[in-house]
């Protein structure tokens, strides 16, 4: 079973930077499809389809993104400022990462008020104009809820840890230590953080231990206490009724614990915190959270306007996922992530046909939704690639995810190749988590830079001296002005893969067929259209050496010939033939197939 730590995937080393300047191709048919993009509206889906169906939703990490008053730290006000790019990239909702009043331990993840918002970010009336100018460019704005814990400043925790006898006593899971020990070194159970060491905390004032999961400034609620349920649900409320169009749940399977609180066994190994590996099953993915999922969705569905509910879904296999959704019943969350495509981390073409596979076939019909990027993780870039070939990688992934039949989510600045990078110096580190384990893992902080707007002081993300984390040096080069200007850049494969994506009605239903099925080196797949429209071909050669593939022997799925939408490298950019297909090293060649 997973542990946040191992999931973060955390790869603490230099990253070499080379950046590879590809031809690319963009057929005369494509440009003028994709001219109007931004404004495209959404016609083709059909009727029934909800919105975030078709979706590519955009990751918002406000610290990082713009700030608007030139304190070095982003804000709401910033992110109206650049809603027209988001438009012109054709995404159709952003998911901001927690805006709350927040001591900002966990940087907005440790809430202290689930209604309002921290005065770093604006205020309650910043947020009715972000969503009001977001929906005039057709973008929907969806919220982050942390339902597992709260900041050990929130009103709730403060109550409850007062005494023993506070009514709110029970709405955190407080507990004596272990028999014959001596606080503050008896904790309960053996059960360690996600974020290191002992997940329990000895509380002077009533001489026993609260759990929490992530850091020690998070108390983790008890979901076992039905007024939790009752006041988080109100605070769900309090946001839908101001019209969010949905939320993204964060660490939501760590909701249950076991109730008896026995110890965990122990695995092999020490992880970055010095802590020994366990077992996590006993305190992660535990079955009563189905129920609480059951009963949220079914309060949600009584709004209208499609709200969604996305899961931070971190499972072992597609059997679980397929649990989140409510399988069969279709009646837990919407969007369940699925992080076994996207945190695969190496180009292995046979797995990746594998997990897109799963997600096609093994989820009960419900909608993927896949993910390469977030704030908890090396970036992308960095994962996949292999320091000289990164944004031909880049590319390939940009094409997985908008490519298949799954809804898209995206991290800022993905779109424009930007990298994880570190702190150097342990002083520097702002994430708590990088502190403790430092060295060997860094913490957060690499994926958090300050998105790339322009080549100007900070990249033009703030006015400020300082900027809460520094801006990458790599912004000179790799910005959004630079990029946009550059019809053949990363930034603007994403805008025309989303482009068409948004318009051709067989990459927005049509089913996933794999192709080449026992090619190690290159993932082929079709997507199939309906009548009146073309099936689509997607190849992609996942090696660094020149690849031949044929498909003419596949009559029934492809007939015809091919004529190109969309391609990395000169050589495919007038490939007709379905046989005896060159494909250079970490091409792409994607076409409609007549
Ligand atoms: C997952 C969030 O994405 C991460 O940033 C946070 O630290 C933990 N949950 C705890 O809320």
């Amino acid at each position: 079973m997973c542990r946040y730590t191992e999931w973060l995937s955390r790869i603490g080393r230099t990253i070499p930077f080379f950046l590879l300047t590809l031809s690319l191709i963009t057929p005369p048919a494509v440009q003028s499809q994709t001219k109007h993009n931004g404004q495209k509206p959404r016609s083709q889906a059909s009727e029934s389809d909800p919105w975030w169906k078709h979706a590519v939703i955009y990751e918002i990490y406000p610290r990082s993104f713009q700030d608007s008053n030139g304190e070095g730290i982003g804000d709401l006000n910033g992110i109206v400022q650049r809603l027209d790019y988001l438009q012109w990239l054709g995404i159709d909702a952003i998911w901001i990462s927690p805006i709350y009043p927040s001591p900002q331990v966990d940087f907005g993840y440790d809430i202290s008020d689930y209604e309002n918002v921290d005065p770093q970010y604006g205020s309650l009336a910043d947020f009715d104009r972000l969503v009001t100018a977001a929906k005039q460019r057709g973008i929907r704005v969806i919220m982050d809820m942390v339902m597992n814990h709260t900041s050990d400043k929130h009103p709730w925790f403060i109550e409850s840890a007062s005494s023993r006898t506070n009514s709110k006593r029970g709405w955190y899971i407080w507990h004596d230590g272990k028999p014959g020990g001596v606080p503050p070194n008896n904790p309960p159970n053996n059960w360690t953080s996600n974020f290191g060491h002992s997940a329990w905390q000895y509380d002077k004032t009533t001489g026993q231990y609260y759990y929490h999961r992530f850091y020690i400034q998070q108390p983790d609620l008890n979901w076992r206490n039905s007024a939790v349920e009752k006041a988080v649900f109100g605070t769900v409320r309090f946001w839908l009724d101001r019209g969010v169009a949905g939320f993204r749940l964060d660490a939501i399977p760590t909701l249950f614990e076991d109730p008896k609180l026995t110890d965990a066994s122990e695995l092999p190994g020490i992880n970055a915190y010095g802590d020994r590996n366990q077992s996590s099953t006993l305190y992660e993915n535990l079955p009563e959270v189905h129920g609480v999922m059951r009963r949220l969705r079914s309060m949600v569905d009584k709004y209208s306007g499609q709200r969604v509910l996305i899961g931070e879904t971190y499972l072992p296999n597609v059997q679980e996922l397929d649990k989140w959704y409510g399988g069969a019943k279709h009646d837990e969350l919407n969007l369940p992530m699925d992080l076994q495509v996207g945190f695969i981390n190496k180009l292995d073409a046979t797995l990746f046909r594998q997990r897109i596979s799963d997600a096609e076939t093994k989820i009960n019909g419900n909608q993927p939704l896949f993910v390469f990027d977030n704030h908890d993780n090396v970036r992308s870039w960095n994962r996949y690639g292999d320091g000289v070939n990164d944004e031909a990688i880049a590319r390939i992934l940009a094409t997985i995810l908008l490519t298949t039949r799954s809804t898209a989510m995206m991290y800022y600045g993905e779109e424009l190749g930007m990298t994880t990078t570190q702190p150097t110096r342990k002083e520097d580190v702002k994430d708590p988590v990088g502190i403790t384990g430092w060295p060997q893992d860094k913490g957060r902080d690499g994926e958090r830079t300050p998105m790339q707007w322009d080549d100007t002081k900070n990249a033009g993300f703030s006015t400020a001296q300082t900027t809460w984390l520094p801006v990458a040096a790599d912004y000179v080069t790799k910005n959004v002005k630079t990029e946009r200007d550059n019809p053949e850049s990363l930034l603007n494969w994403h805008r025309k893969l989303i482009a068409m994506r948004r318009t051709n009605p067989t990459l927005r239903e049509g089913e996933t067929i794999m192709l080449d099925t026992t090619n190690p080196s290159v993932l082929s797949y079709v997507r199939k259209g309906g009548t009146g429209h073309p099936s689509i071909l997607v190849v992609m050669n996942f090696t660094g050496n020149t690849e031949i593939v044929s498909f003419d022997g596949q009559k029934d799925l492809i007939p015809g010939k091919a004529s190109t939408l969309l391609a990395s490298g000169i050589s495919l950019a007038h490939q007709t033939s379905l046989n005896g297909i060159a494909l250079p090293a970490y091409a792409v060649w994607i076409a409609s197939l007549e």
